[in-house]
């Protein structure tokens, strides 16, 4: 049973995609770790719960990252003049070979865990390495920090590193068993295990035959990426001969959300049979703008899944992306989404402040059920904004502006305390 409480001050969450709802000097409440609402005054029921006030700052609900790669936190940055199959090649498989020894996993692992712990963002889909061991780790240490976490142990086994690349499909099919195992009987309260095809040139068709059985068995749900680079896209077509488009080569295999929630990342490329197909297995999209720039990727056309109603969260996708915060992603999902609309299709609108707002909360939160809301029933994430830093010593500006400021300056050190799921977190 968790701790009782009330949290005061300026309250702000989504009331819908579009809509804002800004609550001056409010009360948010939290029994057990759930949210009973958010009001103007408190109701007398809650009059024995303590009441946490913290002034002028703003209470938000906790952002979620849809995707992000831990391992890639140690050389954010390098090779941010390459495309992605070359970057992989050149950075990213080395560095993530590095984390088959523990000292390494766990030196690396301290920087990526201090910087998410004192980031607004309180919920995180994630990409370990292909390594048992370290990934157990990795899972270890975000349970005591308590960020809420899908962990995945990534399957790779061809078009790699032999130092990095698993050596059978069979041997990659076993070890996600014995991770899973492991995992089980680690019995978690806030971590949970997702699967993980690094994306379709990784994995042999052999090995996601047996990943679909494991999925059957184990029913977790699955993460990987789709349509993110011309050069990938092409490649896939070669890969999987008989797939109508990158999407159908996981469907083929019964891996595209036809029985297990799904996120793939980037859908920069998705074509409409693509998005037809994702729409029909609630296939959720990780938007990682910054990722797309960095890498040349291109822009995906966001306002276009979110008329087709496919649901849309943001990942920073480190280190495809540099930043950890989602504030950063917001602002990049509204600045690309601007030149969209300029030079690529004038009938899809920008997201607004509000839009981009709505995704990096409720949009990504939906992923673990009813995450990214102050209203009743929602678990209780919360982060407490201290913007006094960036208001020097004005009082002209809305709650609606200093919100909209602390998303576009990003800064970490507005952030002045942060609760998951009914629990403050220690910031380090
Ligand atoms: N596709 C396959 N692996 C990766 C990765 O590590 N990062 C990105 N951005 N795309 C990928
Ligand atoms: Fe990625």
């Amino acid at each position: 049973v968790k701790k009782n409480f009330v949290l005061k001050g300026n309250v702000c969450y989504s009331a819908s995609r579009t809509e804002l709802k800004i609550i001056e000097k409010g009360f948010v409440v939290s029994e057990n770790g759930i949210s009973k609402g958010a009001f103007e005054t408190l109701p007398a029921q809650y009059n024995d719960f303590e009441v946490i006030d913290y002034g002028d700052n703003l209470i938000i609900p906790g952002l979620t990252d849809l995707h992000v790669h831990a391992p890639q936190f140690s050389f954010r940055g390098l090779g941010m003049d390459m495309e992605l199959l070359d970057w992989l090649n050149t950075y990213t498989f080395p560095e993530e070979a590095k984390y088959k020894d523990m000292e390494y996993a766990k030196n690396s692992y301290a920087e990526f865990l201090k910087a998410l712990n004192n980031s607004p963002n309180t919920r995180s889909v994630i990409f370990a390495t292909a390594h048992v061991e370290p990934t157990l780790l990795l899972m270890d240490e975000l349970e005591k920090i308590g960020q809420v976490s899908m962990v995945g142990k990534v399957n790779m086994d061809r078009n790699s590193h032999s130092d990095l690349q698993e050596k059978s499909a069979e041997f990659s099919a076993s070890e996600t068993r014995r991770w899973l195992d492991l995992t089980a009987e680690k019995n978690y309260e806030n971590i949970y295990p997702i699967l993980t095809p690094r994306f379709i040139p990784s994995c042999t068709d052999e090995l996601m035959h047996k990943l679909k059985e494991i999925e059957t068995d184990y029913k977790i749900p699955l993460q990987s990426h789709l349509s993110e680079n011309q050069g990938e896209i092409a490649w896939v077509k070669e890969l999987v001969p008989n797939s109508v488009n990158y999407g159908d080569a996981y469907d083929k295999f019964g891996l595209f959300g036809q029985d297990s929630p799904t996120i793939m990342a980037h859908c920069v490329w998705s074509d409409d049979t693509e998005k037809a197909l994702m729409k029909k297995n609630n296939v959720f999209v990780a938007h990682c703008p910054q990722s797309n720039i960095n890498l040349a990727s291109g822009i995906a056309p966001i306002r276009d899944f979110l008329n087709k109603n496919i649901p849309v969260g943001l990942g920073s996708d480190i280190a495809g992306g540099v930043h950890m915060s989602i504030f950063r992603a917001m602002v990049d999902a509204i600045s690309v989404s601007k030149l969209y609309w300029r030079l690529v299709d004038s009938d899809c609108k920008p997201l607004t402040v509000e839009e981009a707002f709505y995704l990096g909360t409720i949009g990504g939160g939906k992923f673990f059920g009813n995450v990214g809301s102050f209203e009743d029933g929602y678990e209780f994430d919360a982060v407490i904004l201290d913007d006094s830093k960036i208001l020097p010593g004005r009082n002209d500006f809305s709650v609606t502006d200093r919100l909209a400021r602390c998303i576009y300056l990003a800064a970490d050190d507005t952030i002045h305390a942060k609760y998951i799921r009914g629990k403050e977190v220690n910031m380090i």
